[in-house]
Protein backbone atom coordinates (compact mmCIF):
# COMPACT_ATOMS: atom_id res chain seq x y z
CA UNK A 1 0.00 0.00 0.00
CA UNK A 2 1.39 3.36 -0.71
CA UNK A 3 0.05 6.76 0.94
CA UNK A 4 -0.18 9.95 -1.63
CA UNK A 5 -1.08 13.26 -1.50
CA UNK A 6 -4.26 13.71 -4.10
CA UNK A 7 -3.66 16.48 -6.52
CA UNK A 8 -4.65 19.88 -5.73
CA UNK A 9 -2.93 21.85 -8.12
CA UNK A 10 -6.66 22.98 -9.92
CA UNK A 11 -7.48 24.19 -6.82
CA UNK A 12 -6.83 28.15 -6.82
CA UNK A 13 -3.82 28.29 -4.19
CA UNK A 14 -4.60 29.72 -0.76
CA UNK A 15 -2.61 32.55 0.58
CA UNK A 16 -1.65 31.61 4.37
CA UNK A 17 -0.21 34.70 5.92
CA UNK A 18 1.61 34.58 9.37
CA UNK A 19 -1.06 36.79 11.45
CA UNK A 20 -3.43 33.39 10.13
CA UNK A 21 -0.62 31.01 12.18
CA UNK A 22 -1.54 29.03 15.23
CA UNK A 23 0.73 26.57 16.11
CA UNK A 24 4.47 25.82 14.71
CA UNK A 25 5.97 21.95 15.23
CA UNK A 26 9.29 20.86 13.61
CA UNK A 27 7.87 19.57 10.78
CA UNK A 28 4.67 21.64 10.14
CA UNK A 29 3.13 25.08 10.38
CA UNK A 30 -0.33 25.17 11.64
CA UNK A 31 -2.76 28.10 10.47
CA UNK A 32 -6.32 28.84 10.52
CA UNK A 33 -8.31 27.95 7.30
CA UNK A 34 -8.74 31.74 5.56
CA UNK A 35 -11.87 30.81 4.57
CA UNK A 36 -13.09 29.19 7.55
CA UNK A 37 -12.27 29.83 11.22
CA UNK A 38 -13.11 26.08 12.45
CA UNK A 39 -10.84 24.66 10.22
CA UNK A 40 -7.18 25.08 10.39
CA UNK A 41 -4.40 23.96 7.36
CA UNK A 42 -1.17 22.22 7.99
CA UNK A 43 1.61 22.76 5.50
CA UNK A 44 5.31 21.67 5.59
CA UNK A 45 7.02 24.06 7.00
CA UNK A 46 10.84 22.82 5.10
CA UNK A 47 10.46 23.28 1.61
CA UNK A 48 13.75 21.00 1.38
CA UNK A 49 12.65 18.57 3.56
CA UNK A 50 9.31 18.66 1.60
CA UNK A 51 8.66 14.84 1.55
CA UNK A 52 9.32 14.38 5.58
CA UNK A 53 7.53 17.23 6.58
CA UNK A 54 4.41 15.91 4.83
CA UNK A 55 4.79 12.46 6.48
CA UNK A 56 2.52 13.36 9.23
CA UNK A 57 -0.26 14.88 7.95
CA UNK A 58 -0.23 11.91 5.01
CA UNK A 59 -0.37 9.34 8.01
CA UNK A 60 -3.39 11.57 9.54
CA UNK A 61 -5.16 11.78 6.40
CA UNK A 62 -5.33 8.09 6.34
CA UNK A 63 -5.77 7.10 9.85
CA UNK A 64 -8.23 9.66 10.45
CA UNK A 65 -10.22 8.10 7.36
CA UNK A 66 -9.66 4.69 9.00
CA UNK A 67 -11.30 5.96 12.22
CA UNK A 68 -14.44 7.32 10.37
CA UNK A 69 -14.68 4.28 8.53
CA UNK A 70 -14.47 2.05 11.77
CA UNK A 71 -17.10 4.60 13.21
CA UNK A 72 -14.88 5.25 16.26
CA UNK A 73 -16.06 8.16 18.16
CA UNK A 74 -13.41 11.37 17.06
CA UNK A 75 -13.52 12.14 20.95
CA UNK A 76 -9.74 12.60 20.93
CA UNK A 77 -8.65 13.50 17.71
CA UNK A 78 -10.13 16.02 14.96
CA UNK A 79 -11.97 15.44 11.97
CA UNK A 80 -10.20 15.63 9.23
CA UNK A 81 -11.18 17.28 5.90
CA UNK A 82 -9.18 16.75 3.06
CA UNK A 83 -6.42 18.58 0.94
CA UNK A 84 -6.37 21.95 -0.22
CA UNK A 85 -4.02 23.48 -2.17
CA UNK A 86 -1.74 26.93 -0.56
CA UNK A 87 1.02 28.90 -1.44
CA UNK A 88 3.29 26.83 0.98
CA UNK A 89 2.14 23.96 -0.86
CA UNK A 90 -0.35 20.79 -0.74
CA UNK A 91 -1.88 21.57 3.16
CA UNK A 92 -3.82 19.34 4.86
CA UNK A 93 -7.50 20.91 6.55
CA UNK A 94 -8.60 19.66 10.18
CA UNK A 95 -10.44 20.82 12.40
CA UNK A 96 -9.47 23.34 14.76
CA UNK A 97 -9.17 22.96 18.42
CA UNK A 98 -11.17 25.82 20.04
CA UNK A 99 -12.20 27.59 23.06
CA UNK A 100 -15.87 28.30 23.74
CA UNK A 101 -15.45 31.48 22.57
CA UNK A 102 -13.92 30.66 19.55
CA UNK A 103 -10.25 31.45 20.57
CA UNK A 104 -7.56 29.28 19.69
CA UNK A 105 -7.58 26.25 22.38
CA UNK A 106 -4.08 25.27 24.15
CA UNK A 107 -1.86 22.84 24.18
CA UNK A 108 -1.03 20.89 27.00
CA UNK A 109 1.93 22.78 27.41
CA UNK A 110 0.66 26.18 27.33
CA UNK A 111 -2.31 24.70 29.47
CA UNK A 112 0.37 24.19 31.84
CA UNK A 113 2.55 27.41 32.00
CA UNK A 114 -1.05 28.87 32.80
CA UNK A 115 -1.86 27.15 35.80
CA UNK A 116 -5.10 25.75 33.75
CA UNK A 117 -4.57 21.91 34.47
CA UNK A 118 -3.23 20.79 37.43
CA UNK A 119 -0.93 17.67 37.74
CA UNK A 120 -3.82 16.05 39.26
CA UNK A 121 -6.45 16.91 36.58
CA UNK A 122 -3.73 15.78 34.29
CA UNK A 123 -3.26 12.20 35.74
CA UNK A 124 -7.35 11.76 35.12
CA UNK A 125 -7.36 13.50 31.59
CA UNK A 126 -4.67 10.94 30.31
CA UNK A 127 -6.71 8.20 32.38
CA UNK A 128 -9.57 8.87 29.97
CA UNK A 129 -7.60 8.85 26.85
CA UNK A 130 -6.08 5.97 27.10
CA UNK A 131 -9.15 4.32 27.94
CA UNK A 132 -10.17 5.38 24.63
CA UNK A 133 -7.10 4.71 22.84
CA UNK A 134 -6.78 1.01 24.28
CA UNK A 135 -11.15 0.85 22.99
CA UNK A 136 -10.33 1.36 19.87
CA UNK A 137 -7.04 0.23 19.54
CA UNK A 138 -5.65 3.69 18.41
CA UNK A 139 -1.58 4.18 18.36
CA UNK A 140 -0.12 6.55 19.92
CA UNK A 141 3.37 7.44 18.76
CA UNK A 142 4.35 10.47 20.28
CA UNK A 143 2.12 12.08 23.20
CA UNK A 144 4.23 15.10 24.51
CA UNK A 145 2.74 18.27 25.52
CA UNK A 146 3.09 20.01 22.04
CA UNK A 147 0.99 17.35 20.18
CA UNK A 148 -1.82 17.31 22.80
CA UNK A 149 -4.44 20.09 22.89
CA UNK A 150 -6.85 20.98 25.60
CA UNK A 151 -10.34 20.72 24.67
CA UNK A 152 -12.56 23.19 27.25
CA UNK A 153 -14.84 20.83 30.05
CA UNK A 154 -17.53 22.41 31.71
CA UNK A 155 -18.55 22.94 35.07
CA UNK A 156 -18.81 19.01 35.52
CA UNK A 157 -16.44 17.33 33.29
CA UNK A 158 -13.11 17.69 33.15
CA UNK A 159 -11.13 19.05 29.66
CA UNK A 160 -10.22 16.60 27.20
CA UNK A 161 -6.95 15.39 26.02
CA UNK A 162 -7.16 15.45 22.10
CA UNK A 163 -4.57 13.93 19.91
CA UNK A 164 -3.32 16.61 17.09
CA UNK A 165 0.07 14.80 16.00
CA UNK A 166 1.82 11.63 16.73
CA UNK A 167 -0.76 9.34 16.64
CA UNK A 168 -1.17 6.77 13.65
CA UNK A 169 2.40 5.89 12.86
CA UNK A 170 5.82 7.73 12.80
CA UNK A 171 5.57 6.94 9.06
CA UNK A 172 3.17 5.78 6.00
CA UNK A 173 5.14 2.48 5.95
CA UNK A 174 4.14 -0.97 6.02
CA UNK A 175 3.66 -1.08 10.09
CA UNK A 176 1.20 1.67 9.98
CA UNK A 177 -1.12 -0.39 6.73
CA UNK A 178 -0.12 -3.41 10.07
CA UNK A 179 -1.97 -0.96 12.98
CA UNK A 180 -4.96 -0.45 10.59
CA UNK A 181 -5.23 -4.05 9.66
CA UNK A 182 -4.77 -5.50 12.88
CA UNK A 183 -6.34 -3.81 15.45
CA UNK A 184 -5.10 -6.40 18.43
CA UNK A 185 -1.77 -5.94 17.67
CA UNK A 186 -2.20 -2.35 17.90
CA UNK A 187 -4.32 -2.50 20.64
CA UNK A 188 -0.90 -4.42 22.50
CA UNK A 189 1.49 -1.68 21.12
CA UNK A 190 -0.55 1.05 22.77
CA UNK A 191 -1.14 -0.97 26.08
CA UNK A 192 2.34 -1.92 26.28
CA UNK A 193 3.87 1.74 25.26
CA UNK A 194 1.55 3.86 26.98
CA UNK A 195 3.90 3.63 30.44
CA UNK A 196 6.99 4.35 28.86
CA UNK A 197 5.78 7.57 27.05
CA UNK A 198 3.88 8.87 30.32
CA UNK A 199 6.99 8.30 32.07
CA UNK A 200 8.57 10.62 29.43
CA UNK A 201 5.79 13.30 29.10
CA UNK A 202 5.98 13.53 32.84
CA UNK A 203 9.11 14.60 33.39
CA UNK A 204 8.47 17.59 31.04
CA UNK A 205 4.98 17.97 33.08
CA UNK A 206 6.89 18.54 35.93
CA UNK A 207 9.16 20.54 34.45
CA UNK A 208 7.10 23.17 33.43
CA UNK A 209 5.25 22.72 36.64
CA UNK A 210 8.88 23.40 38.97
N1 LIG B 1 -6.25 20.87 15.01
C1 LIG B 1 -5.58 21.88 15.55
N2 LIG B 1 -6.23 22.95 16.07
C2 LIG B 1 -5.55 23.99 16.60
N3 LIG B 1 -4.20 24.07 16.66
C3 LIG B 1 -3.49 23.03 16.17
C4 LIG B 1 -4.13 21.89 15.58
N4 LIG B 1 -3.17 21.03 15.16
C5 LIG B 1 -1.99 21.59 15.48
N5 LIG B 1 -2.16 22.79 16.09
C6 LIG B 1 -1.08 23.67 16.60
O1 LIG B 1 0.05 23.58 15.73
C7 LIG B 1 1.19 23.06 16.43
C8 LIG B 1 2.02 22.21 15.49
O2 LIG B 1 1.23 21.17 14.97
P1 LIG B 1 1.80 19.66 14.86
O3 LIG B 1 0.78 18.90 14.13
O4 LIG B 1 2.18 19.16 16.22
O5 LIG B 1 3.10 19.88 13.95
P2 LIG B 1 4.45 19.00 13.90
O6 LIG B 1 4.09 17.73 13.19
O7 LIG B 1 5.43 19.82 13.13
O8 LIG B 1 4.90 18.75 15.33
C9 LIG B 1 0.61 22.32 17.64
O9 LIG B 1 1.55 22.23 18.70
C10 LIG B 1 -0.58 23.22 17.98
O10 LIG B 1 -0.14 24.39 18.67
MG1 LIG C 1 3.89 18.05 16.88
Amino acid sequence: MTYLIPDVSDQAALELDNSLRIGRGNKRDCYVHPNDAGQCIKVARHPERYAECQEQSIVEWFYLNHLKERHVPLTHVVDCYGWVNTRQGPGLALERVQEDDGRSALTLREALHKGQVSRSQLVRMLAVLKHWATRYSVVISDLNTDNLMVRPGDDDNDAILVLVDGFGSRKPDWKFTLYQRCLPFSRIKTQRQWKRQEVTLFDTVDEICA
